[in-house]
Formats: structure tokens, C-alpha cells, sequence
């Protein structure tokens, strides 16, 4: 496993990184405010994984918002729009449902690609020994960042539900993100960034 420290330093890191740019004035107009229903409450789940591997190896397979076969197998059978730009739409089965989400902010650099979006409400059975879970509407902020002087990936997810039942949604999303994420990596022969970039010990250079 990887040290949750380590982790947990390099996500602040990033954050800040973030958080600088941002005040520089990139367009980073990320609302993930979402309004729950009455009996409905907001949660977040916030997962970060990093992997050696350069980010284009990533966003070749995941540049695409109406093309989601690399995310928990995800099948889109109905789009709106015109593929990453904002207020498109991608639709497809899911668990016995069928989810809807909406594009709202789109940013591509090539040090970093970011999606946020928005998802409608359903409910759905996440296993044979669950409950049924009924999401009032989330949205995720999903962005992969270019790290090591472009020899490794930094991937981040922030996601925001409504929901009745917060720890087993928080279950169902961080048990979803990481066997995306760890799978994708696996399946580009990416190991897992435990510690300090590879080589050099410093971060890459906007
Ligand atoms: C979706 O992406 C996968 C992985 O890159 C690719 O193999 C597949 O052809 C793409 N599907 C469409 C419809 O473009
Ligand atoms: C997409 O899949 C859902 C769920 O299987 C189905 O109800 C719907 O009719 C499909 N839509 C299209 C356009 O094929
Ligand atoms: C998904 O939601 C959008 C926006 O409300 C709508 O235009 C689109 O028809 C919906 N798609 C499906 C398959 O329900």
C-alpha cells in the first residue's frame, strides 16, 4: 500500500498549486454547489492517485467526455451537444438505472486536463449485500495533472452527492474512483507513485 502520508502531503502540494493558479485567473469556474432535497444531505469524496506513467498516456484514453469505456466499464448510448464543451450531456445504463450527466466545465492544457460535471438523481442497488441507495443528484470534478517534470500523473477527484445514506455513498464512489483508476493504470503498465518523483525530488514546473 501506499503511505497515506505521502499521499496526503502531495495532495496539499497540489492543492495549493491549485489554488495558486487559480487566483492567477485561469477559468476554473468549478461550482460543484448541488441542492439537495428535503430528507437529502451533502457529502463529499475526495480520492487522488498518482502513477508513473506521462499524462497523455492517461488523457489519450479518458479525453473524451462522451467516451467513458475506461470509467467502471461505462457504456454512453445517448449524447446531447458537442463533445467537451460545457452544457453537452452523456446518458447510458448503469446497475439496473440509467445515469444523465451534464458537462460543466471543461479546461485542457498540456500539463493538465480537467472535467466537471454534473449527475442526475436515481437509485440503485450497489451489491448483493446492500441497500438501495438513492442519490439525489452529485456532481465530480475529475482532473489529471502532469507531475515529475512529465514522467508522472497526478489524478484527482472531488465529488459531491445528495444523498440519505453518506457512508455507503462514500463507499460505492471511493471503491469506484480507485478500481477505475488502479485498473486504467494497470492496464497502461503504470505502477503506483509511492514517494518522491523518480530521480529528481522536485515537482514539475508550470
Ligand atoms: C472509446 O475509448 C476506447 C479507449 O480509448 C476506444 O478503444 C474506443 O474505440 C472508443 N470508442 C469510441 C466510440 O470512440
Ligand atoms: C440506453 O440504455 C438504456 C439502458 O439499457 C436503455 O433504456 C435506452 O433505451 C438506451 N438508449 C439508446 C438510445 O439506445
Ligand atoms: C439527459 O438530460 C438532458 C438534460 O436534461 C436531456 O436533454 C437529455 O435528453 C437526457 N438524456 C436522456 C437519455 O434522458
Amino acid at each position: 500500500m501506499r503511505s497515506a502520508v505521502a499521499c496526503r502531503a502531495l495532495a496539499i502540494v497540489f492543492i495549493g498549486l491549485t489554488l495558486t493558479n487559480n487566483v492567477q485567473g485561469s477559468n476554473h469556474p468549478i461550482s460543484n454547489d448541488i441542492e439537495c432535497p428535503p430528507n437529502s444531505h451533502v457529502g463529499f469524496v475526495h480520492n487522488s492517485y498518482t502513477y508513473n506513467a506521462p499524462l497523455h498516456k492517461f488523457t489519450d484514453i479518458a479525453g473524451s467526455f462522451f467516451n467513458i469505456s475506461w470509467y467502471a466499464d461505462g457504456i454512453v448510448n445517448s449524447t446531447t451537444g458537442t463533445d467537451n464543451v460545457p452544457g453537452a450531456t452523456r446518458s447510458g445504463p448503469f446497475v439496473g438505472t440509467i445515469f444523465n450527466e451534464t458537462l460543466t466545465a471543461f479546461e485542457k492544457r498540456s500539463d493538465m486536463l480537467l472535467f466537471s460535471y454534473h449527475g442526475k438523481g436515481f437509485t440503485f442497488i450497489p451489491g448483493p449485500s446492500y441497500p438501495a441507495l438513492r442519490w439525489d443528484g452529485y456532481s465530480e470534478t475529475l482532473r489529471f495533472e502532469s507531475i515529475c517534470s512529465g514522467k508522472a500523473t497526478y489524478i484527482d477527484l472531488i465529488t459531491y452527492t445528495c444523498s440519505d445514506n453518506q457512508p455507503l455513498t462514500y463507499t460505492v464512489w471511493s471503491t469506484v474512483h480507485t478500481s477505475t483508476f488502479d485498473g486504467l493504470a494497470q492496464t497502461l503498465g503504470a505502477t503506483i507513485l509511492a514517494g518522491d518523483c523518480p530521480q529528481e525530488a522536485h515537482y514539475d514546473k508550470h
